[in-house]
C-alpha cells in the first residue's frame, strides 16, 4: 500500500470513527434557519472537501485513484428513518467535522408544522433553537422547545440570532436568555447553552465573533463538536421485539429483531411478552456466526431452548426485569392532524412493535403553550400539546418513554385516511387497567338467545334529522313484538334527556353520545335483545365502533336515506328552519356533517317509500318473511 493510500485509508477510519451527534434545528419562518444549516453546511463541507480535495491532488500525483471515497458511511444513521415508513417533511442532512460527525433534522417548508418538528426531534439527542434576536421569544420558540422536552431532548442550544441587528446589544441578549430560561424552567432540559449569532455574518457559528467581546462561551460548532449528549433513551434490561419470525426449516426457529436495550447473552433468561412464557437463549446469531452476546442495536437472531408462543410484533425481555403488559395508558399527545382528536374515538395505535385499535378515552387537558397552563378540553386540534389516555384493544409490552424511546412511543392514525394523526408519548399504564379483569359469567348471550328463540343484535338507524328514522323504528319495534320477539328502542330525543342530557351538538358531543349509545346496545344485545338505535350518527367514525364493539353480523346498519331537500321540506320539528335562521348552531346538513353509510346492510329510499314498504325491507333482511 502506497502512502496515499494509507492516508485515505486513515481519513476513512477517522471519519468512521467520529462519533455521531443528531440534532435539531428549531425556528419560526424568518428565524433564519435555513441560513444557519447552509452555513454550518459550507463551513463543515469547506473543511471536509479541503481534505478530500488535498488528497486527491496526491492521489493524482503519486498516480492512484483517489475519488473512490464511499460516501455511502456517512449517511448510513439515515436507514432507520426510512425503515419506519414514516414519510414526513424532513431533510436529514449530514456534516462531518473534525471531531464529530452530524446529522441534522431540518424541517423546510413555510409551515413548521409540528408534525414535521417532531418527527426530527423524536430521534435527535440536541435541539438548536433558534431566536430572532429583534422578535425575542415567540410562541412558536415555546412550542418547539416543549416538544423537543417531552420527545426526550436533554441538551438545547439558545441561538440568539441576527444579533447584527441588534448591533450586538449584550443587554438585548441578556433579556432574551432571561426570557427564555425562566420559561425553560418548567421543561426537562438538563443544559441551556446561549449563543449570540448570526448565522448570516457567520458570527460564533464555526469562528468567534470579534463583536460579542462579552461572551465567553461556545460557537455553535464547538459547542455541538463537544456537547455530551449520549445520555441514551434506553434503559439497562434486555429488551428486543421480533421483528420476523426466521424459519428456514423445521429444525429451525429464530427470533430475529434489533435490541433495543441492555444486552443478552447465551444462557440468559428471557421472557416472551405478552404471552408471559420463559425460556433461556440457546444460540445468538449473526448472519452465519454464533455469538456470545449482543448489546443495544445490534440486529440478531436468537433461539430458544424450548417452544414458546412468541410471533412477530412480541417483545423477548429478560426474565427477571420484564417489561409491562398493559391496555390502557397516559401519554403525552402532539396532534398532527387538521381534523381535531375527539374524546371517545377510535383509532389505531403503532408502536415500533404492534398494531392495534386504540380509543382515546379521555383528554385529560391541553397545554397552553406559552405558560404550559392546563386546559380542560374535549378535542385536541392540530398543533396542540396534551395528555390524553387511550384504552388498546389487547395488552402491549411498553415502558414509559421516558426510561425507553423504542418502547414508550406510538403514533395514532386515522382509520380510514391511514394519516398519522398523533404522535404519542407513553407516561405509564392506568393503575384501573391493571385491577379490573373480565368477570366470566354463566349465563350468557347464547343462553337468552335460546330462552327468547330468537337471535340478539342492533338494528342502527342512521340518517339526517327529519329523514324518519324515529317512525320506522317504531312501526318496525312493533311488528317484532307482534312476533314475540323482545325488542328496546334506544333514540335519540329520548336518550338525550336522561343518560346523555349532559351532551350538546358539538362533533365531540355527538361521538360521545354514540359511544354511550354502542355500549348501551352492546349490553342490550348481551341481554338478549333486538335493539333499535335511532340516531343521526352521522360519523362513519363511531357506527363503524359500534359495528366493532358487536359480534360479527350483530350490527345492522340501516341507512334512512332521504334528501337533504326533503327532510328539510318535512321539517317536523320546524328545527331546519331554526338553523337556516342562525338560531341553532351546528345542525347536520346545514352546518355540520353528515357521513352517509358506504355499505348499509339496509339502504332505505324514505324520501319516496312508504313507511310500510321500509319497515317491509328491513323484515326481509332479517329474513322473518
Ligand atoms: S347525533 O348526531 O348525536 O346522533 P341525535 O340523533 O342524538 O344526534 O339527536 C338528534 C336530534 O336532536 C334531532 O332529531 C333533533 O331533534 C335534535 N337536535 C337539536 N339540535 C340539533 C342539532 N344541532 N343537530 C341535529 N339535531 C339536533
Amino acid at each position: 500500500m502506497n502512502d496515499i493510500e494509507t492516508k485515505i485509508d486513515q481519513y476513512l477510519e477517522e471519519q468512521s470513527n467520529l462519533d455521531l451527534l443528531r440534532f435539531i434545528t428549531c425556528g419560526s419562518v424568518d428565524d433564519g434557519k435555513s441560513t444557519l444549516i447552509g452555513r454550518m453546511l459550507y463551513e463543515a463541507q469547506l473543511i471536509f472537501e479541503d481534505q478530500v480535495a488535498a488528497l486527491t491532488n496526491d492521489s493524482k500525483r503519486h498516480g492512484t485513484q483517489g475519488g473512490d471515497i464511499d460516501f455511502a458511511l456517512l449517511v448510513d444513521g439515515l436507514a432507520a428513518e426510512r425503515e419506519q415508513g414514516i414519510t414526513i417533511d424532513v431533510a436529514y442532512r449530514f456534516f462531518a467535522t473534525d471531531h464529530r460527525k452530524f446529522i441534522v433534522a431540518d424541517t423546510p417548508g413555510h409551515e413548521q408544522y409540528t408534525r414535521n418538528m417532531a418527527t426530527g426531534a423524536s430521534t435527535a439527542e440536541v435541539a438548536v433553537i433558534l431566536v430572532d434576536a429583534k422578535a425575542g421569544v415567540l410562541t412558536q420558540t415555546r412550542r418547539h422547545s416543549f416538544i423537543c422536552s417531552i420527545l426526550g431532548i436533554r441538551h438545547v442550544a439558545l441561538a440568539v440570532n441576527k444579533m447584527d441587528l441588534v448591533d450586538f446589544d449584550h443587554e438585548r441578549y441578556n433579556e432574551i436568555v432571561r426570557d427564555y430560561e425562566a420559561f425553560a424552567e418548567q421543561l426537562n432540559f438538563e443544559q441551556i447553552t446561549a449563543i449570540p449569532m448570526s448565522a448570516l455574518h457567520g458570527d460564533n457559528v464555526v469562528e468567534r465573533s470579534a463583536k460579542t467581546p462579552w461572551y465567553h462561551g461556545p460557537t455553535l460548532i464547538g459547542f455541538l463538536e463537544t456537547v455530551d449528549a449520549h445520555r441514551s433513551l434506553t434503559g439497562e434490561s434486555f429488551r428486543m421485539p421480533v421483528q420476523w419470525v426466521n424459519r428456514p426449516d423445521r429444525t429451525f426457529r429464530g427470533f430475529s429483531g434489533t435490541v433495543v436495550s441492555g444486552k443478552v447473552a447465551a444462557g440468559d433468561e428471557v421472557r416472551v411478552l405478552p404471552s408471559g412464557e420463559v425460556a433461556t437463549v440457546d444460540e445468538i446469531i449473526l448472519h452465519k456466526d454464533t455469538l456470545n452476546g449482543a448489546i443495544t442495536d445490534q440486529a440478531v437472531t436468537i433461539t430458544l431452548d424450548r417452544d414458546v408462543d412468541c410471533s412477530r410484533g412480541d417483545v423477548i425481555v429478560a426474565a427477571k426485569d420484564a417489561c409491562e403488559v398493559a391496555d390502557q395508558f397516559e401519554v403525552n399527545l402532539v396532534w398532527m392532524d387538521q381534523e381535531p382528536g375527539h374524546h371517545g374515538r377510535s383509532y389505531l395505535l403503532k408502536t415500533s412493535t404492534t398494531r392495534v385499535g386504540a380509543t382515546l378515552t379521555d383528554i385529560k387537558y391541553r397545554y397552553n403553550v406559552n405558560t404550559l397552563e392546563h386546559l380542560s378540553s374535549k378535542e385536541i386540534k392540530l398543533n396542540d400539546i396534551g395528555v390524553a389516555t387511550l384504552s388498546v384493544d389487547r395488552g402491549i409490552p411498553f415502558e414509559p418513554y421516558g426510561s425507553n424511546r423504542s418502547l414508550g412511543s406510538c403514533v395514532l392514525i386515522d382509520r380510514y385516511t391511514n394519516a398519522t394523526v398523533a404522535a404519542g408519548m407513553i407516561n405509564f399504564a392506568l393503575r384501573r387497567a391493571q385491577n379490573v379483569h373480565h368477570q366470566k359469567l354463566t349465563v350468557d348471550k347464547a343462553a337468552r338467545e335460546a330462552l327468547n328463540d330468537h337471535r340478539a343484535r342492533v338494528l342502527w338507524f342512521t340518517g339526517l334529522s327529519g329523514a324518519g328514522k324515529s317512525t320506522i323504528a317504531d312501526a318496525l319495534e312493533q311488528n317484532l313484538h307482534k312476533r314475540g320477539i323482545r325488542t328496546y328502542t334506544l333514540d335519540g330525543d329520548n336518550v338525550r334527556h336522561g343518560l346523555n342530557q349532559d351532551l350538546g351538538f358539538s362533533d365531540g358531543d355527538r361521538i360521545e353520545n354514540i359511544r354511550r349509545i354502542s355500549e348501551v346496545a352492546k349490553l342490550m344485545v348481551d341481554a338478549g335483545l333486538v335493539v333499535l338505535t335511532s340516531f343521526i350518527s352521522p360519523f362513519r367514525a363511531e357506527r363503524d365502533m359500534a359495528r366493532r364493539m358487536l359480534d360479527e353480523g350483530d350490527f345492522v346498519e340501516i341507512f334512512v336515506d332521504t334528501p337533504l331537500e326533503e327532510a328539510e321540506r318535512r321539517d317536523t320539528k320546524g328545527l331546519y328552519a331554526k338553523a337556516r335562521r342562525g338560531e341553532l348552531p351546528n345542525f347536520t346538513g346545514v352546518d355540520s356533517a353528515y357521513e352517509a353509510p358506504e355499505n348499509p346492510e339496509v339502504h332505505l329510499h324514505s324520501g319516496e317509500d312508504s313507511v310500510e314498504t321500509c319497515v317491509q325491507q328491513i323484515v326481509d333482511y332479517l329474513g322473518l318473511g
